[in-house]
Formats: C-alpha cells, structure tokens, sequence
C-alpha cells in the first residue's frame, strides 16, 4: 500500500477528484450525463420504432450527442481552471502532471482496463453517430420534410412520380464526397435562410446543386438504350355541358442515339451519345433559345438560329442538350388545371356526367387564392353555389380539393406556370422552342430537321366513340377541336386552362 500514497507535503493539495467540485465541472457532467441517457433513450426508440421520423433522427445523432460533447468539454475546463489555481512552485504539481502508469499495481490495471473500454465505447458511439448523421442528412425525409414549407412543392409532386423510390440525393447530390460536402455546405446556408424566412417564393427556378446527367439519370438510366416506339393514350374531356371525351392515341418514336444497339433515330436521337445538339437559351428558365449547333456522327457541324438572333455567340453560355432539357420535371410535375381534371375523369374520380363539371372545376381551380385554406374553402362554396340540388357535389368538391392539395402551392407561388413540364409541346413551347421551323441554318432556307407534325410521333387514333375506332398506322391529320385556328404554336391557346 506503501506506494500508492501520496507523499504528504505542508499546505494540502486538493485531489483530483474535488478539483472537479466546481460548478463548470459539475454543470458539465448533468449536461452531459443527461445528454447521454437521452441518446440512449432516443436510440433504442429508433431502433425500435416501425416509422422513421426525420426530427428523432437529429435529436439522437446530432443534437444528444453535441450537447454529450459540449458537457464533457466543460467538465474538463472546470478541472483545468481548478488546477491553474494550485501555485506553480507548489512540491506535486510537477508529478501531478505526469502518468504514472504500473501494471504490476492492480488499481492502476483496474483504471487502464476501464479506460480502454471507454474509449471503445465513445470510439463506437461517435462512429454509429456519424454514420447516421451521413444517412440522414441524405434521406428523402431529411430533404423533403424538415425543410417542410420551402420544399413542399417539391415533395409532393415528387411522391406521385415514377421516381418516388429514388432517393433525394441520387439526382441532386451525385456521387462523392466532394458532392456531398458540397451539397452539405450549400444546405447550411439554405437552412439559414430557412430559419430567417427569408427564402425566395417560389424557391430558385433553376436548382444550383443539379448534377449534370451523366452523373446522376445515367447512373440508372442508360443513355445507348434504343427504345424504339412508344405508343400513349392522351384522354381529355371538353369544356362543354356533357363533357365530351376527346382522346388522342399516338405512337411516339423515340428510337435512340447510339448506333451500336440500333439506328439512331427519333427523338432520342438527340441525346448527345453520337450526335451532338448545343444550343443557347437567353433565360433562367431555358424557355427561349435562339441559337442551336448540331454535331452529327460523321462530325459535320451545322449552326441554325432565328432571323432576330444576331448577337455574337461568344457573349453566351454554350450549354450541351442532355435528358433534363426535356425530361426537366421528372419527379416535380404540377399539373395544369386543364390536365388534372382530365386525368380525374377519365379515372372516374370526377364523375364525367355531371353537366360542365371540367369547366366548373377548372374554374374553381384557377382562382387567385393566397392560402391553401382560403383555396380550400372557396372552391367549396364556389361549386355548391354551381350545383345547389347536386348529391354529388360532396364528392366533386374533395376531389377538386386533392388536386389543389396536390398540384398548387400558394405559400411557396408555385404551380404549373412556374415550373412548366418542357416534354411536349401543348401547354408550354417545349420540344417548339427549337423544332418551330424558325430556326434556320446559313442557307436562310433550310430549318431544324423533325420540325412536321410527323416528325415526332403518329396519331394512330383520335376523338371519342366510334371515331376512336378508326385506326391508321400511317398517321392521321391532326383533328382540331377549335378547327378555324390552326396555329400550330399551341400554347400561345393553350395555358393549361380551360380556353372558353
Ligand atoms: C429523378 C431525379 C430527381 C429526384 C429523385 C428528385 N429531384 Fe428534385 N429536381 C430534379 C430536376 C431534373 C429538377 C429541375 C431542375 C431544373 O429545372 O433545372 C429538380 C428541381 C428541384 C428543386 C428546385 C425547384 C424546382 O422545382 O425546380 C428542388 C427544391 C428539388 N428538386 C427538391 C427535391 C427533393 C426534396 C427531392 C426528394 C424528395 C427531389 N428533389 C428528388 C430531379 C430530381
Ligand atoms: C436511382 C435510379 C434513377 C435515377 C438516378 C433516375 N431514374 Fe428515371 N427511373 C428510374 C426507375 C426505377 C424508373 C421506372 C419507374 C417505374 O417504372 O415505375 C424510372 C423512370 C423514368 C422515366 C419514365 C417515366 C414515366 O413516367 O414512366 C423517365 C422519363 C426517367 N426515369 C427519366 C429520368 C431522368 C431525366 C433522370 C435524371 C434527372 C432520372 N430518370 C434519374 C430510376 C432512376
Ligand atoms: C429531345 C428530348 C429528349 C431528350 C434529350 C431525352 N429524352 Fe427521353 N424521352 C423523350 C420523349 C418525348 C419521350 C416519350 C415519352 C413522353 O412523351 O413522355 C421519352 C421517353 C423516355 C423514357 C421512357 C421510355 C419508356 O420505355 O417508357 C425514358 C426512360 C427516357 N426517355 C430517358 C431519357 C434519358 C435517360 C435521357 C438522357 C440520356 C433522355 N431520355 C433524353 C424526350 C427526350
Ligand atoms: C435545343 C434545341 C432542341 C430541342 C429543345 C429539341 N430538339 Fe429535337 N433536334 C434538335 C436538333 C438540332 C436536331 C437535329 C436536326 C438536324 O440535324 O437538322 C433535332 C432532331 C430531332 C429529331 C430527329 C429528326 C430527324 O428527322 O432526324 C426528332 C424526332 C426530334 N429532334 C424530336 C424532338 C422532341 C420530341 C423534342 C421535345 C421533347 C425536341 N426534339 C426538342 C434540337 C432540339
Ligand atoms: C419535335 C417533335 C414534335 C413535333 C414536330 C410535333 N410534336 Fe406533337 N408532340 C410531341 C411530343 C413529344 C408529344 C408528347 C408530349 C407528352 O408526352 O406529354 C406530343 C404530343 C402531341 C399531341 C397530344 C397532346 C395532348 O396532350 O393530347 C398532339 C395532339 C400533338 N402532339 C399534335 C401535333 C401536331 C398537330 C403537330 C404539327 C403541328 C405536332 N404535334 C408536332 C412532339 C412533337
Ligand atoms: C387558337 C387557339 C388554339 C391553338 C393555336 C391550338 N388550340 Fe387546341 N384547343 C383550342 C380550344 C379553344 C380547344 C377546345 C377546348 C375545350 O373545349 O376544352 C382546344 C382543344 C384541344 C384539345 C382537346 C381538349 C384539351 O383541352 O386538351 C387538344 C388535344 C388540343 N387542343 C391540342 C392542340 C395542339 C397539339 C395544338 C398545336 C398543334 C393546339 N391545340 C393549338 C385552342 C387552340
């Protein structure tokens, strides 16, 4: 025993141990000691829990833990500060800072077995700690609902997508730790801006952490695909008493781009694996683009603009044409008006024989309204005023509500005018904004290839009825409710409301 007292000296010398009676020291360890039976607790009902819930995920991994740090840091900083006040000529306080370590002593095993398992335990917490960090700051709950009011919009449409089971982060973070990091850093100033409110409504048009294609949609998809045909049932309903049926069936020829798998060919044909198509748009957006440059396979180069593009090009941003210049909502799509009231007739959720019910609920959609609970209410006094005696009224009004509730976002100003779907051409200029037959090569004469209405797809069948019977597989002539306007710049009409 002789050897592990302490040789005595004149003034008393505080232990270790009451060095840590300090109110830092003891502050340090409540904090800490509760920071680490809250991580416990919160730990095993994550463990346990049937439903993630993004918030508990922060508070076990990253809030416990930091408040588990900070409690130990200020218990070490007590201890510093009560050692500081010990006189420096004092006889111990050199040994006191020195590790006497002898194994043939059992306390002293005792202490370095206990240390070692401490550390293990601290080395694995920190280690399950930062991983779930990692996994939650990438989960699609983590970007979509804590972030809840700016990214509403977002999420929701993102849910009814063919891409619902694609995380977040496979389109908008990529692979790497750079992108990780990046996106990360990126994160902390949008959850400032978050915290302050004083994001922009609608949310930056164009999201500055979009990857480039090759890094994210050709992660899955693959570019050299040749798809050939694709045949599409187009059902509407007109704004008309009885809600006449008017579909249109076409064959779309997508083809594809790669000349090993198949010709190239169609509308893939322009996904820059053999081809090349550049173009300069002169808005955020990428809605107007007066200038396009092609490299076809045998590298020749042909330049097409607009008669009122006589900019010089070196003033522009040359951007290549990749999936997203047309494929640019593929997990954010709002409907139009016009669009989601034909999608819920013809699946039969609003029910098609109550009379002018499309241009009523259209109506009713497309209202100036401030809140979703102003839009709410107002479209339900609006269609009982319309069908006083309607039994079914009750059904139309929640239906016309789940479209809002689904495509409408008036807090964040959002909908489909903002964020227009560029894949067609009806309501937006889409696939139009170069194949309008205004963009001409340096002839003068000749304009970008693809520019007819066959070019693209074949109506194999159109109307309603009978007509719909009459299938040709050459194609027909468009038929054109509005017959005296033959625009062929069909959204200059067509807004995505109902046209009256
Ligand atoms: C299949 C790929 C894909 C997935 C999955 C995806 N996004 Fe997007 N996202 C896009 C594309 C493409 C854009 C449009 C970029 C553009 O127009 O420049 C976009 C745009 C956005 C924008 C900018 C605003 C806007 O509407 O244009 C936000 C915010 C956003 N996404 C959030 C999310 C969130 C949150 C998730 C997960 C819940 C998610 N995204 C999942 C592809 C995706
Ligand atoms: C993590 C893998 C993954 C990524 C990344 C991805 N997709 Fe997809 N995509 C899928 C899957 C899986 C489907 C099929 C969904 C189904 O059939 O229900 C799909 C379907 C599609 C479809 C058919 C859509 C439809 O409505 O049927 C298109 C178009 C598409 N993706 C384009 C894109 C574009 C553009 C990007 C990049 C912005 C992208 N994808 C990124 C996995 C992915
Ligand atoms: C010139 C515009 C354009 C470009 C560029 C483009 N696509 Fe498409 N893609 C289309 C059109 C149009 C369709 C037909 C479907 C439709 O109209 O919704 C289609 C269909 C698809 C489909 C659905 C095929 C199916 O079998 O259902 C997938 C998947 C797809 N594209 C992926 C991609 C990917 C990945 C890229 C980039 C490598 C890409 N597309 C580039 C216009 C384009
Ligand atoms: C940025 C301009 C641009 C946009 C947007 C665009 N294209 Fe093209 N497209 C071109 C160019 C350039 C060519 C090559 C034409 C040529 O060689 O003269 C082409 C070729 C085609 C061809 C092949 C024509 C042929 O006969 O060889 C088809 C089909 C086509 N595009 C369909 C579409 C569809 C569908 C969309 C919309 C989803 C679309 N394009 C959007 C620029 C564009
Ligand atoms: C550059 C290619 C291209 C050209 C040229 C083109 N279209 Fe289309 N069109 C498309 C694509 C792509 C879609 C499918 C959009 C979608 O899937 O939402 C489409 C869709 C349509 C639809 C169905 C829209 C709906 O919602 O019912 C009609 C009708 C149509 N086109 C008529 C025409 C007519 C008429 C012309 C000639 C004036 C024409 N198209 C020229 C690419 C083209
Ligand atoms: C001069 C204005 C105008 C132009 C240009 C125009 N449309 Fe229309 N379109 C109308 C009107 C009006 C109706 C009837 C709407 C109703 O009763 O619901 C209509 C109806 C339609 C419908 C069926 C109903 C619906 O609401 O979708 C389709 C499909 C359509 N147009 C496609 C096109 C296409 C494709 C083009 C371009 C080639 C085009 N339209 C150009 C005015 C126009």
């Amino acid at each position: 025993m002789s050897e592990e007292s302490i040789p005595s000296s004149s003034t008393p010398l505080p232990t270790r141990l009451s060095r840590l009676r300090n109110w830092l020291s003891l502050s340090g360890l409540v904090v800490a000691v509760s920071a680490f039976f809250a991580f416990m607790l919160l730990f095993s009902v994550d463990l346990f829990a049937t439903h993630a819930n993004p918030y508990m995920g922060i508070l076990a991994y990253v809030v416990a833990p930091s408040f588990l740090l900070v409690g130990l840091a200020a218990v070490l900083m007590g201890y510093i500060l009560e050692t500081r006040r010990i006189p420096k000529d004092h006889p111990e306080m050199v040994s006191n800072f020195i590790l006497h370590v002898n194994l043939a002593r059992t306390r002293d095993r005792r202490l370095l077995v206990g240390f070692v398992g401490g550390s293990l335990g601290f080395l694995f917490l920190t280690a399950l700690g930062s991983y779930e960090t990692y996994h939650i700051t990438e989960s699609n709950s983590f970007c979509g609902e804590v972030c809840h009011t700016p990214m509403e919009p977002q999420f929701k449409a993102y849910q009814h997508s063919a891409h619902a089971k694609v995380a977040c982060v496979a389109c908008h973070v990529g692979p790497g730790a750079g992108n990780y990091i990046r996106t990360k850093i990126s994160g902390m100033r949008q959850l400032y801006h978050m915290i302050l409110g004083d994001f922009n409504r609608p949310i930056a048009l164009h999201n500055v952490n979009q990857r480039p294609a090759q890094e994210t949609c050709q992660s899955c998809h693959w570019a050299q695909k040749h798809t050939g045909d694709l045949q599409k049932t187009y059902r509407h309903f007109l704004a008309d008493e009885t809600n006449t049926p008017f579909t249109v069936q076409m064959v779309l020829k997508v083809g594809g781009s790669d000349p090993v798998h198949g010709p190239v060919q169609g509308i893939h044909s322009h996904m820059s694996v053999s081809n090349k198509v550049e173009f300069i748009a002169t808005d955020e957006g990428r809605l107007k683009i007066p200038w396009v440059r092609v490299t076809d396979a045998n590298q020749k180069v042909t330049e097409y603009r607009t008669k009122e593009f006589t900019d010089d090009i070196s003033k522009y941003d040359i951007r290549t044409m990749d999936c997203m210049d047309c494929h640019n909502r593929p997990s954010h799509k709002y409907l139009s008006p016009n669009a989601a009231v034909d999608q819920s007739m013809a699946f039969g959720r609003i029910d098609p024989t109550l009379p002018w019910a499309k241009a009523k609920v259209v109506k009713a959609l497309v209202q100036p309204y401030a809140t979703r609970e102003e839009a709410n209410q107002k479209i339900e006094s609006f269609l009982r005023g319309e069908y006083p005696d309607e039994k079914r009224v009750g059904a139309l009004i929640k239906e016309a509500q789940a479209i809002y509730a689904a495509n409408f976002f008036p807090e964040m100003k959002v909908d489909w005018r903002v964020h227009p779907d560029l894949i067609g051409h009806k309501d937006s200029n889409g696939c139009f904004r170069c194949h309008d037959g205004k963009h001409l090569a340096s002839d003068g004469k000749s304009s970008i290839k693809g520019s007819d209405c066959n070019a693209c797809h074949l109506i194999v069948a159109q109307g309603s009825g009978k007509d719909l019977e009459k299938v040709d597989a050459k194609g027909l002539t468009f038929i054109h409710i509005d017959s005296e306007n033959s625009d062929p710049s069909c959204n200059e009409c067509h807004n995505g409301q109902t046209q009256e």
